[in-house]
């Protein structure tokens, strides 16, 4: 436990830590690179070159410090980090290399004013919090390895099929290379894939959420191919679309996050999607109709036209059960989609559209789609005075805010 006065002297300077959190950041990332140039196997670059893990990392330093003494309170949002820590192999060994760089920046950043007495109750403080995220994700090693059919770190699991699912969407159903069991999973979570890309000086991991339902000989992902406009190409997910065939090997962590449908529960659920955010909630879909009969579930889906719009037939066939609804939205229909009345609504998912046709808003909600449409989905349940604890969420990149005033993406606890 932390004395007082190091408590007294952390809480003191988050804020001075906070208004120079880009330069430390990015000084950070700059040093421990440098010193070891073999974390650029686990880290994302293009989340570096947009600095959006910059912000997430050493936000959560900061924004933990302030619950220092009281730890317990943020364990949520440390399982959410764990888990995608322990799906990408970050092991206690690599946390004094994050604090030494974290207070190597720290110091190069403030200078003189990041007098010994703070740097030393920094130091204290990142112990703490990292014993924290050392302990959880030490537990979440051994559930992921003992579970049936589990293992450790990366397997290797055979491209069994290939599916073409839209214009932009591809699904890879995995199975293991050993023929051996493979591990329960909840709907809703991801795994990791580790590419090593001839010619490529690094490894590349990337999340991939199970868009099939649990309890197959296999895993299945679906993956949207990222193509950069400006930007270079997303690298995994053009990899795996233009260059893994069918029989090729890839590496695959075992199933992970704490975005899962509650299956105890029996409320009406909405699930919502925007483009490729459709895969978890496509695993959630086909896990109600499993294993919960009776639950009423909503399925609402946008993609910009028939084009790009994955998976639709897995959903149509459900939707004729009673207790399944469907809706899709187009906002850029084409003229086939017209014609076919491929779609229900033409536009966006608006609030007003929500309280009019969804059965109930006692309900749990989970969605999932870009930042933009996941803003809009949150500003409107939460006006429609949906309890926080009845919406659920994710990020397909590090965790933001969906506070629509957020210009930045600050890390909240
Ligand atoms: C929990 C979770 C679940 C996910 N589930 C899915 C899923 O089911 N299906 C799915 O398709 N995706 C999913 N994702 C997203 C997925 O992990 C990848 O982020 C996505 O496939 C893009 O990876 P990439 O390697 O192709 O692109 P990256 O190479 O990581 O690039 C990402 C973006 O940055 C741009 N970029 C690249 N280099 C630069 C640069 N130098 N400067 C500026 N911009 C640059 C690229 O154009 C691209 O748009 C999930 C993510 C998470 C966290
Ligand atoms: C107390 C220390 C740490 C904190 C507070 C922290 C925090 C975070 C946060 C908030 C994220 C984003 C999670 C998400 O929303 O998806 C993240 C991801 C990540 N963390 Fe940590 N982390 C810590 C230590 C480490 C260590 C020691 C390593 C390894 C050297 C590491 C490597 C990563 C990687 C590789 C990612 C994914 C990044 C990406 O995809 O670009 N972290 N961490």
């Amino acid at each position: 436990m932390l004395d007082r006065n190091t408590i007294e002297i952390i809480k003191s300077t988050v804020p001075v830590l906070e208004k120079h959190g880009q330069a430390i950041t990015t000084r950070f990332y700059q040093m421990m690179f440098g010193n070891h140039p073999e974390l650029l196997n686990i880290f994302n670059h293009a989340n570096q070159k947009q600095g959006r893990q910059q912000k997430a990392l050493a936000g959560t330093v900061y924004a933990a410090a302030q619950y220092i003494d009281n730890l317990e309170a943020i364990l949520p949002v440390v399982k959410q980090i764990a888990h995608k820590h322990r799906s990408l192999g970050i092991k206690a060994e690599h946390y004094p290399i994050v604090g030494k760089h974290l207070l190597l920046a720290i110091k190069d950043v403030l200078g003189d004013a990041a007098t010994d007495e703070i740097i030393d109750a920094w130091g204290k403080a990142y112990n703490v919090i990292a014993d924290a995220f050392i302990g959880v994700e030490a537990e979440m090693y051994e559930e992921a390895s003992s579970q049936q059919g589990g293992w450790d770190g990366f397997r290797n699991f055979i491209v069994d099929r290939k599916v073409k699912e839209s214009d932009v969407i591809t699904s890879f159903y995995l199975k293991p290379e050993d023929n051996k069991e493979i591990a329960h999973f909840l709907p809703g979570q991801y795994i990791s894939i580790k590419l090593e890309i001839q010619g490529e000086e690094f490894t590349h991991i990337r999340q991939y959420s199970l868009s099939d339902v649990p309890g197959k000989d296999y895993y299945r992902i679906s993956v949207k191919r990222e193509a950069g406009t400006a930007n270079p190409d997303g690298m995994v997910s053009n990899y795996l679309h233009n260059t893994v065939t069918e029989g090729e090997i890839l590496k695959v962590s075992a199933p992970a996050g704490d975005f899962v449908l509650d299956t105890e529960k029996n409320t009406p659920v909405v699930l919502l999607s925007g483009g490729v955010g459709l895969t978890p909630m496509l695993s959630m879909l086909k896990t109600v109709v499993e294993v919960q009969p009776e639950r009423n579930v909503t399925f609402i889906h946008a993609a910009a036209n028939g084009n790009v719009h994955a998976l639709r037939g897995e959903v149509d066939s459900l939707s004729a059960l009673d207790n399944v609804n469907s809706f899709f939205f187009y906002d850029s229909p084409t003229e086939e989609d017209r014609q076919n009345h491929g779609f229900d609504v033409e536009g966006y998912v608006t609030q007003d559209w929500l309280v009019n046709n969804i059965p109930t808003l006692d309900a749990d909600f989970y969605f999932c789609g870009p930042v933009p449409f996941m803003k809009s989905i949150n500003t409107s349940l939460k006006n429609l005075g949906v309890a926080k604890e009845r919406i659920h969420y994710e990020f397909f990149g590090p965790k933001g805010s969906l506070e629509e005033s957020v210009k930045e993406e600050p890390v909240s606890v």
